[in-house]
């Protein structure tokens, strides 16, 4: 190791909060002791990007407002029985009307960057043709009312609300159609928001939206479709996300940023060997084969194809290219692990099932798993190379009951996202190029077919009043901010 560390480049590893935790082993000549006084100190790089989430259909309402089209959500969340006391984005948190508000939440947070979604069926209220020009300048006042807050905006193309014009003529993802007008939707917002938005994602989610929503159903547009339609839909999601990413750059001022957030598998060693490390690593690509790993790789597992056999998606060479075209930064949501023990097997591993024991937050799906923050970021780095990546959503559900005082004592949050932290911060001092973190969420949202009875705020909204008021939580992260290190 060099021991000729300097001041200035010590700062830039390791953040001025280590700094001075580190300054006197610094001063004797014994970098090594800095690095781990710094990991004792918990504190992220310098410039680590701090940051909230939300999306379109959960938090902002008006679904009726200037010109925007039905989404598959609209018509889901609107048909009885798909979600928890039938709950629906029609007002949500009315966030298109208290936007300015909102910023004022982030702001006292100390967040330097928020991921928000853009509605297509605000900016293409039929999916494709006219543009509706009221839709793009609810975006623009949002655009310039963050950057006017001293906040980045991180803009997602695809949060899940389809225009339903797109579902009734062709069935949506299922349709090669949908992939072609999702390139042209995100041309055209890159071309009007590309001088204030610097970064952009394509798509989130594929493991969430086209599993539940096309194959299990529990999510729009409520379909259950057979194996090979099903597996052709996987495959025009992941060649959107190509187009997109090409119509970005072909559209974009100089300088913008394309990646795309996705839930992958987060693969993590049951014990932290080399054997199951190593297991890990495998199981990364082949567990992502359908979405992540094409898409990093150009090319469809040998096992995948030979797992879906005659109900593989249909594709050529060009198609690969589209998909796999280079990214600048991928983005990871980050919940849960998936634990991973190496075995003879042919593929070399195998996925350990969670004992019925295992702990959960609020969301049953959600089980606990801190190393995931640490193992995701970690392999991706490791297997493709990637240069910059972005933790575009962690969080979790609590039941956030307000005390007597009126207060959101979300103990179980802390615990949760200390824990995680902590490991995100372990993966930086492995010099895994982690750029920056986005909490899910900056408020209670509407939850999907959970409505609204899951909560992942740092804000709890009461939905009759529209109040936000910060949890406990919401201090933890202030000042986890403030220092730049795990509070
Ligand atoms: C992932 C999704 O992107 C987001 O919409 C959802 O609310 C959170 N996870 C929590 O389930």
């Amino acid at each position: 190791m060099d021991h000729d560390i300097s001041r200035r480049n010590f700062a830039r590893i390791a953040g001025l909060g280590a700094l001075s935790a580190a300054l006197p082993a610094v001063a004797a000549g014994k970098p090594e002791e800095a690095s781990a006084a710094a990991a004792r100190a918990r504190t992220f790089p310098r410039g680590f990007l701090w940051g909230t989430a939300t999306a379109s259909y959960q938090v902002e309402g008006a679904v009726n407002e200037d010109g925007r089209g039905p989404s598959i959500w609209d018509t889901f969340s609107h048909t009885p029985g798909k979600t928890v006391n039938g709950a629906t984005g029609d007002v949500a948190d009315d966030h298109y009307h208290r936007y300015k508000q909102d910023v004022q939440l982030m702001k006292a947070l100390g967040v330097k960057a928020y991921r928000f979604s853009i509605a297509w069926p605000r900016v293409f209220p039929q999916g494709s043709g006219s543009p509706n020009p009221k839709g793009l300048d609810f975006y623009n006042r949002l655009v310039d009312e963050l950057l006017a807050n001293g906040i980045a905006p991180f803009a997602t193309l695809y949060h899940w609300d389809l225009p339903q014009a797109l579902q009734d003529n062709g069935g949506g993802w299922e349709s090669r159609d949908t992939a072609e007008a999702f390139g042209r939707y995100a041309g055209y917002v890159a071309q009007h928001l590309s001088d204030r938005v610097k970064h952009f994602f394509t798509i989130n989610e594929f493991g969430a939206f086209v599993e539940l929503g096309y194959r299990i159903g529990i999510h729009a547009p409520g379909l259950q479709l057979p194996p090979g339609r099903f597996n052709q839909t996987r495959h025009h999601a992941v060649l959107g996300h190509g187009l997109a990413v090409q119509a970005i750059r072909a559209n974009a001022k100089p300088g913008t940023k394309v990646g795309l957030a996705e839930n992958m598998t987060i693969c993590c060693p049951v014990i932290e060997d080399d054997a199951n490390i190593r297991a890990a690593e495998r199981a990364t690509r082949e567990m992502n084969a359908q979405y992540m790993t094409v898409i990093q790789e150009g090319r469809y597992t040998d096992a995948y194809l030979a797992r879906t056999v005659a109900d593989s998606p249909k594709f050529t060479p060009a198609d690969l290219k589209v998909i796999s075209s280079p990214l600048d930064f991928v983005g990871i949501n980050i919940y849960t692990p998936t634990w991973i023990r190496a075995d003879d097997s042919p593929l070399g591993f195998t996925p350990v099932p969670n004992p019925s024991s295992y702990p959960h937050m609020a969301s049953s799906w959600l089980t606990i798993g801190p190393e995931a923050l640490y193992w995701g970021p970690r392999n991706v780095a490791k297997l493709w190379k990637v240069k910059e990546i972005y933790i575009t959503e962690n969080g979790c559900s609590s039941s956030d009951v307000p005390a007597a005082d009126g207060k959101v004592y979300d103990t179980d949050r802390i615990m949760y996202l200390r824990n995680y932290l902590t490991q995100l911060q372990r993966a930086t001092t492995d010099a895994v190029p982690v750029k920056g973190y986005f909490c899910w969420s900056l408020m209670d949202n509407f939850e999907w077919a959970d409505g609204y009875t899951n909560r992942f705020g740092l804000h709890y909204v009461d939905y009759a009043t529209q109040t936000r008021t910060p949890k406990l939580s919401a201090s933890f992260y202030r000042e986890t901010i403030r220092r730049n290190a795990v509070a």
